[in-house]
C-alpha cells in the first residue's frame, strides 16, 4: 500500500514537471505559429505595413504627386486608396481573430490537462465505462498520506486516543464548561473511548485531566488561539476549521462535535464512511433533510409559470464526520479563508462552499457528501416538535441529540439525559416546541 502511494506521489511530481515542460512547448509552438502567420501576411516585415501593397500604392502615389491629374482621376485614386485601407483593416482583424482562437484553444487545452491530471491522481488509471446500470462514480476519495511533521505532539496524542484512525473532536473554552460536563457524562455512558477535547483555555484542560478525558491544548503562541480563549460561540466555530486541518493532515478521520450534543450510542457504529463529508442535517423530515424539488410559481409567465428549484436544509456544521481527503481539507481551508475575510456565519459558509456549483468566476468544491439519518443524528427541532409527541418515535434511541434549535441548551440537555438514560418518561414535557 505504501509502495503504491509512493508511486503515486512520484508520478504526480513527474506530471508536474512534464506539465510545466509542455507549457513551455506550447508557448514555443505559439511563437512559431504566430511567426508563420505574420510572415504570410507581411512577407516584407511587420513594421512597414504598407509594403505588401507597394506596387499599387507607389504607382498611384507617384502619379498622384506628379500634379497634372484631372479631378476624376484623383477621385478614383482616393477610392483605390480607401479600398486598400479597408482590405488591410480586414486582414488585421482576421489576424486578431486567429490569435483569439488560438488563445481559446490554449485555455481549453490547459483546462483539459488539469482535469486529466486530477483524474489520474484520484484513480491511478483511466477506466472504461462498464455496461448499462453498472457504472458508479467515485464518492470515496483516497485518503492523504499522513504527515506527522505538521504536529508531532498532536500525532502522539491521536495515536493514543483514536480508534481505527478516527475520533470525536470537540472544542471548548470555560464559557461552555457546564455543557461540556453534561456531554462528557453521556460520552462515558455510551462507552465512547475515542473522544478528545481541544481545550481552548487552562480551566478546560485542567477539568479534562482531572476527569480522565483525553485533552489537547494548543501551543499558546499560536495566533488563532486568542479567539479560542475569549471567543463566543461563533468565533470558536470559525476556529475549528483551522484546527481540524492538522487532524486530517495526520491521516485521521474526525467526527467534529459541538458541546451542545448528547451521545446516546457510539456514533462510529452508525457511519457509512463513503463520502468526504458525512453530516447531520438541520432538516426535520425526509424532504427537508434529503432534498426536494421546490416549485416556484410566477403566474405572470403564463405557460412557464412554474420554475423548479432544488432545495435542501443546510448541513449542521456542529456535527460532521470528515475523511482525511484532499476535498475535505480544501473545504476546511476555503471555509476558514472566507471566515477570516468576511463577517459571516460559519454554518452558512460551510454549506455554500459545500454545495454551490462552479460558475463564471467561481470554482466549486467537489467534495462527496452524505446526509446523516435525521432520526439517528437528531436535532432538537425533530425531538421537541415531532419525536416526543409520537408514541413510536419516542421509543427509539437516537445515536446523538443536538440541542441546536434552542437557546436554553443546558436544561434541555439535562432533560434529554433524564429521558433517555434515566427513564424519566415526562422529562421532556415541560419545554415548549420552540423558544419563547
Ligand atoms: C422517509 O424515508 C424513509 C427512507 O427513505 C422511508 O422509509 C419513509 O417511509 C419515509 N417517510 C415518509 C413520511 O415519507
Amino acid at each position: 500500500m505504501m509502495g503504491r502511494r509512493d508511486g503515486l506521489m512520484r508520478s504526480s511530481s513527474n506530471i508536474h514537471q512534464s506539465f510545466r515542460g509542455s507549457r513551455i512547448v506550447i508557448a514555443i509552438a505559439i511563437g512559431i505559429l504566430m511567426g508563420c502567420v505574420f510572415a504570410f501576411f507581411y512577407p516584407n516585415g511587420f513594421f512597414h505595413p504598407y509594403r505588401p501593397q507597394t506596387s499599387t500604392l507607389t504607382r498611384h502615389s507617384k502619379s498622384f504627386f506628379q500634379g497634372s491629374l484631372s479631378d476624376c482621376e484623383a477621385d478614383e485614386r482616393i477610392n483605390i486608396l480607401k479600398a486598400d485601407t479597408v482590405k488591410l483593416t480586414e486582414k488585421n482583424s482576421d489576424l486578431m481573430k486567429q490569435v483569439r482562437e488560438l488563445n481559446e484553444k490554449l485555455r481549453l487545452a490547459e483546462q483539459g490537462k488539469d482535469t486529466a491530471q486530477k483524474q489520474y491522481l484520484a484513480l491511478g488509471e483511466q477506466p472504461k465505462a462498464g455496461p448499462f446500470g453498472t457504472v458508479k462514480g467515485l464518492r470515496t476519495n483516497p485518503t492523504v498520506v499522513p504527515d506527522e511533521s505538521v504536529n508531532p505532539r498532536l500525532a502522539k496524542i491521536l495515536e493514543e486516543v483514536a480508534v481505527r484512525k478516527e475520533l470525536v473532536v470537540v472544542l471548548a473554552n470555560s464559557n461552555v464548561k457546564e455543557m461540556l460536563e453534561v456531554q462528557i457524562s453521556t460520552v462515558k455512558k455510551a462507552g465512547i473511548s475515542n473522544y478528545l477535547v481541544v481545550a481552548l483555555d487552562d480551566e478546560i484542560e485542567g477539568y479534562c485531566k482531572s476527569n480522565g478525558v483525553a485533552v489537547y491544548k494548543r501551543d499558546p503562541d499560536d495566533g488563532v488561539d486568542a479567539i479560542g480563549r475569549s471567543g463566543g460561540n461563533h468565533a470558536v466555530s470559525g476556529l475549528k476549521f483551522r484546527i481540524l486541518r492538522e487532524f486530517l493532515q495526520l491521516g485521521y478521520s474526525v467526527l467534529l462535535s459541538d458541546v451542545d450534543i448528547l451521545y446516546l450510542r457510539n456514533p462510529f457504529d452508525h457511519l457509512y464512511r463513503d463520502s468526504d463529508v458525512e453530516s447531520m442535517t438541520d432538516g426535520h423530515n425526509n424532504m427537508t433533510a434529503y432534498g426536494y424539488n421546490d416549485v416556484f410559481d410566477e403566474p405572470a409567465m403564463g405557460w412557464a409559470r412554474y420554475a423548479h428549484t432544488m432545495r435542501i436544509w443546510v448541513y449542521n456544521s456542529g456535527f460532521f464526520y470528515m475523511r482525511p481527503t484532499i476535498p475535505s481539507i480544501e473545504l476546511l481551508d476555503r471555509v476558514a479563508d472566507r471566515l477570516s475575510k468576511e463577517k459571516a456565519w460559519d454554518q452558512a459558509v460551510f454549506n455554500e462552499v459545500l454545495f454551490y456549483p462552479s460558475h463564471p468566476g467561481y470554482e466549486g468544491l467537489h467534495a462527496s457528501k452524505r446526509t446523516m439519518d435525521f432520526y439517528s443524528f437528531m436535532n432538537s427541532k425533530v425531538l421537541f416538535k415531532t419525536v416526543r409527541k409520537d408514541p413510536n418515535l419516542k421509543k427509539l434511541k437516537p445515536v446523538i441529540i443536538h440541542i441546536n434549535y434552542h437557546p436554553d441548551k443546558l436544561p434541555r440537555m439535562k432533560a434529554v439525559v433524564e429521558y433517555y438514560f434515566n427513564g424519566k418518561q415526562d422529562a421532556l414535557n415541560s419545554f415548549p416546541d420552540g423558544s419563547q
